[in-house]
Order: structure tokens, then sequence, then C-alpha cells
């Protein structure tokens, strides 16, 4: 299967989302924020902030799985993008983590469909364009491995993000010249 055939763009708010799992853009202390992490802790109640003071925190390029409470997923993947301080301390490696090690996580778990914000584009200020290649090429390359992940939506907050992400997955669906 070519991996990116089950990876589909949407733009929306990933807390409606009926999938297996979504992914939280968390920061390490996994206490909530603003943002998707408000957004998500808003939506799935209290308890998701109980079991996530239990986790500890989340390292930066790390993933965690909890429980989705009053989310209509199943579970909650958070995840701990890297901020954005010019591109010469390891962010594109630490994004590209986030993805890959969410799936591997989310596959762990038996998750067959899962969604993605758009990591670290928001309050940690990576770029759109880079961030959404880093994520298509990624989640490809992971889908590849984990043929159980039969969708994986990056669902897009606004026209801008959504453009982006749309534009790497055309340029990743292409074929090589
Ligand atoms: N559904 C989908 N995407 C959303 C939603 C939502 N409901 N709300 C925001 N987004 C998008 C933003 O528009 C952005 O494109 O999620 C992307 C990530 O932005 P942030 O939420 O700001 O996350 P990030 O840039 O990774 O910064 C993380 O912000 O909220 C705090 O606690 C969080 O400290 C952490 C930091």
């Amino acid at each position: 299967m070519n991996a990116t055939n089950c990876i589909e763009v949407i733009e929306g708010d990933i807390t409606r989302l009926e999938v297996d799992a979504i992914v939280n853009a968390a920061n390490e202390s996994l206490l909530g924020g603003g943002g998707v992490d408000g957004a998500i802790h808003r939506a799935a109640g209290p308890r998701l902030l109980e079991e996530c003071r239990r986790l500890g925190g989340c390292p930066t390029g790390e993933a965690r799985i909890t429980g989705a409470y009053d989310l209509p997923a199943r579970h909650v993947v958070h995840t701990v993008g890297p901020v954005w301080r010019g591109g010469g301390h390891g962010e594109e490696a630490l994004l590209e983590s986030c993805y890959r090690e969410s799936l591997r996580l989310a596959s762990a778990h038996g998750v067959e469909t899962i969604a993605f914000p758009a990591i670290s584009t928001g309050a940690y200020g990576f770029p759109a364009p880079r961030a959404a290649e880093i994520a298509v090429r990624t989640v490809a390359a992971e889908a590849a491995e984990h043929p159980s992940l039969r969708r994986i939506v990056l669902c897009c907050f606004g026209r801008e993000s959504r453009q982006a992400h749309e534009r790497a997955l055309e340029n990743a669906a292409a074929p090589p010249l």
C-alpha cells in the first residue's frame, strides 16, 4: 500500500473527530495549556488532567497515551513538539520524532484511526510549510511500517495550515521524476 493513501488532510476542530486517537500538542508538564492542548482538556473534562498528573511529564519529541474521557475518541496521545528557535537546535528531528513516536505508541495500543494537529506550528512558532512536509513524510514512512494504521488524519485549524499540508501531501504522493 502506498503509505500516503491512508493520509487525509482536513480542516476542523480535532476535539470533534470520531477516531480511535487524537494527538495533543502538549508541553513537557502535560498539565494543559492553550491552543489545541486547552481545547482537548476542555472537551475531555477534568479526568484527563487527573490522569496526566500521574504521568510525570513528557520530554520534547516523546509521546504518552491516556484515555479520552468526554471526547469522542478513545485515546489521547500527548506529544511535546520543539519550540522553533531558528532551525539550528535540532527542531526538525524533534518534530519528526513527535509524529513517529505518536504513531508507534498508538499502533502498540491497537489504534487504527488517528488524527494529528499541526504540532509546534502555533505557540511554538515552527514554520507551517516546513512542519507540514515533516509531518507528511514521517507519517507516510511510519504508516508503511504499521499497516494496522489505516486512517491518519492531519486535522488543520485554518486555511493556511490546510493548504500547507495539502501541498506537502501532493508532493509526497507525486511519482518520482
Ligand atoms: N483542533 C485542531 N487544531 C487546533 C485546535 C483545534 N481545536 N486548536 C488549535 N489548533 C492548531 C493551531 O492552529 C496550530 O496550527 O494546533 C496547532 C498547534 O498549535 P498550538 O496548540 O499552539 O501548539 P504548539 O504550537 O505545539 O505549542 C504548544 O502551546 O497550548 C500550549 O500547552 C501547550 O505549551 C504548549 C504549546
